[in-house]
């Protein structure tokens, strides 16, 4: 499929409803909407504050790529960082206004754009975050290019991206290949036809060492630890702990959905 072509699927697949309110029953845009998607968000990943840290970025000028329904984005405004933020989708971005209307907070800039060709002068941002978000785009290597563009030299970059080698991957496997007599199917195929919109991609640890290694940043950190998605939450309890036991022995660290990775841009010579 062209790159074009995948884009506007993903573009239909988000608009159709934003990340994170497919499980919300409350009016549209109502207050108890917007508090039970970040009630359920925070509950199920509550990696997100530790590797956020939202505080810390205080009257910091930070560029959010693919904002969704806003609820991290949210954040960042109430640490009172200068915000902007941006998404593909017409619905993301009507989400975001709605919420911080209501809230009465302001962003200082927030649009559809893409993450591939990122309508900011080089240099720009003393940080960018982007939580699952650069998979679902057909050239992940391109919007990776145009964040650290965009980053001032010396400025924080914090992406999540899914990683491959999970258990979260594996059930998917199990799910839609094994259970579906396709068991030569890889994990890559599973993820991208049966994972969120048409295209995803999942990566592994070595895969990220090997993009990084020539990109003029430095790796602060570099961690997928199990997170509630791997560790079955919404099955019964045996099978949370036998997942539990597996995420042990495999590498705690390693074996869990959300890669979180954390970059510096280098300094210009
Ligand atoms: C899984 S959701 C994540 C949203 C939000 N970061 C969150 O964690 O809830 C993926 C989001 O990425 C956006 N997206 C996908 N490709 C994009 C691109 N090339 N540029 C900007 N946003 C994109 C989608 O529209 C969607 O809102």
């Amino acid at each position: 499929m062209n790159q074009a072509h995948l884009k506007n699927q993903v573009k239909n697949y988000w608009n159709t409803a934003a990340c994170g309110t497919e499980f919300i029953n409350q009016q549209k845009f109502s207050r108890e909407y917007f508090e039970a998607i970040e009630s359920f968000r925070y509950t199920i990943e509550p990696e997100i504050f530790s590797f956020a840290q939202f505080t810390r970025f205080h009257d910091k000028k930070i560029l959010e790529i693919g904002v969704g329904a806003g609820t991290d984005f949210l954040q960042w405004a109430r640490a009172g960082a200068d915000c902007y933020g941006i998404d593909l989708t017409e619905e993301a971005i009507e989400h975001v206004k709605h919420r911080f209307s209501l809230y009465g907070l302001q962003a200082t800039e927030l649009q559809v754009a893409d993450a591939e060709k990122l309508p900011y002068a080089e240099n720009n941002f003393d940080m960018v975050y982007s939580w699952g978000v650069i998979h679902h785009s057909p050239d992940t290597i391109k919007s990776l290019h145009e964040i650290i563009r965009v980053t001032k030299p010396g400025g924080t970059i914090k992406l999540m991206i899914y990683n491959r080698n999970s258990l979260f991957a594996f059930y998917r496997y199990v799910q839609y290949a094994l259970l579906k007599g396709k068991p030569f199917w890889s994990f890559k195929k599973v993820l991208y036809y049966h994972q969120e919109s048409p295209g995803t991609k999942a990566f592994t640890f070595k895969e990220v060492r090997t993009i990084l290694k020539d990109l003029p940043v430095t790796t602060i950190s570099l961690v997928a630890p199990a997170t509630k998605h791997d560790l079955l939450y919404y099955k019964a309890k045996p099978f949370q702990w036998l997942a539990y036991v597996i995420a042990s022995l495999c590498g705690w660290n390693r074996v869990g959905w959300f890669m979180m990775i954390e970059l510096q841009k280098k300094a210009e010579n």
